[in-house]
């Protein structure tokens, strides 16, 4: 006999510098749509990448950052969302948001990518210090008065980790709480959980995973093209396609934000205690099982709610 399914509900609303998560109050869901859930620098980009080549079968020149919008964005215009009514294949849209803040529909597919919160922290100076001046005015406009400006900080991503660890996760919103709140709800059945050391390790095997998810038939003659176009050095290359804006608020465009696909960049880095307390704080906030998969990657499949 089927389960009974808890779906998440939503409890609260996030107003941040960079998001609006009122903005999926109104969100018309069609019931193939398709939601890249990660926290910002986790590999969303990669995602989207991975779900348009299979959407559109290896196509090349496919304008990923104009199709899949980030649709909390506070920046981003009213008119990029009315535009998402008008497309006519099936959607994929990205979202940057904790469940307690999404609306999240029984009727789409979410795909959740996990990161070590210390490579987030790094690839996210590189996005920070490498971001043009146009990016700090657009984020800053508009925020209630009193707000901090956020600024461009110091090249050095050991002191901007530093903060974002005693911080909470500043300049972003809540990375622990995030985290948590979509391991808390794996078990969905309409939800597929990555991580993007697993997808590193084995991307053809991710790529058809996320395949089998959405029910896309692959066409093997197109298999080749498919990952190929998926990994690092083609979208570093194509990044100005692939690329949020195509890069264009990034100093040195899209190949910037597309900067070194790897993780670990932090271990000669922080010392011996700064890592154990990240450790420590990780399994405090996430508990054993969470902490070692946001660590290491490698879910084992987790039993769906059928
Ligand atoms: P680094 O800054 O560590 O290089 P997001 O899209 O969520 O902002 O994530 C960006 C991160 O994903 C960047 O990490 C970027 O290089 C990495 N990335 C993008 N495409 C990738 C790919 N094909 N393989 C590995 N990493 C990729």
């Amino acid at each position: 006999m089927p389960k009974v399914v808890a779906w998440p509900i939503k409890t609260t609303e996030l107003h941040t510098r960079q998001l609006n998560s009122a903005r999926w109050n109104a969100f018309n869901f069609r019931s193939d749509d398709i939601i890249v859930a990660t926290y910002a620098k986790s590999g969303t980009t990669w995602t989207q990448q991975i779900v348009s080549q299979l959407l559109y079968r290896g196509a090349e020149g496919i304008n990923v950052s104009r199709l899949s919008p980030w649709v909390e964005q506070r920046i981003l215009p009213d008119a990029a969302i009315a535009a998402l009514d008008l497309q006519v294949g099936r959607r994929f849209v990205k979202t940057h948001l904790p469940v307690d803040a999404l609306v999240y529909s029984p009727k789409a597919k979410y795909i959740y990518v996990g990161r070590d919160g210390r490579d987030v922290a790094w690839s996210f100076h590189n996005h920070q210090f490498n971001a043009t001046d146009e990016l700090f005015q657009r984020y800053n406009a508009g925020m209630p008065e009193g707000t901090p400006i956020w600024e461009r900080g110091s090249d050095d991503p050991h002191e901007f980790y530093r903060r974002w660890f005693d911080e909470d996760s500043y300049p972003l919103w809540p990375f622990w709480h995030y985290v948590r709140s979509w391991w808390a709800i794996r078990g969905l059945p309409n939800l597929l959980v990555l991580h993007y050391s697993d997808m590193k390790a084995d991307l053809e095997g991710s790529i058809r995973k996320v395949a089998t998810f959405l029910d896309i038939e692959i066409d093997e003659a197109k298999w080749p093209g498919i990952v190929e176009h998926c990994s690092f050095d083609y979208m570093k290359r194509n990044a100005s396609e692939i690329a949020p804006l195509g890069g264009a608020l990034w100093k040195g465009g899209g190949q910037t934000f597309i900067n070194k696909g790897t993780n670990g960049r932090w271990r000669d880095v922080l010392s011996a205690d700064e890592i154990a307390a990240y450790d420590l704080k990780a399994a405090a906030e996430l508990g054993p099982e969470c902490s070692n998969w946001l660590a290491f990657g490698s879910l084992r499949d987790v039993p769906r709610v059928t």
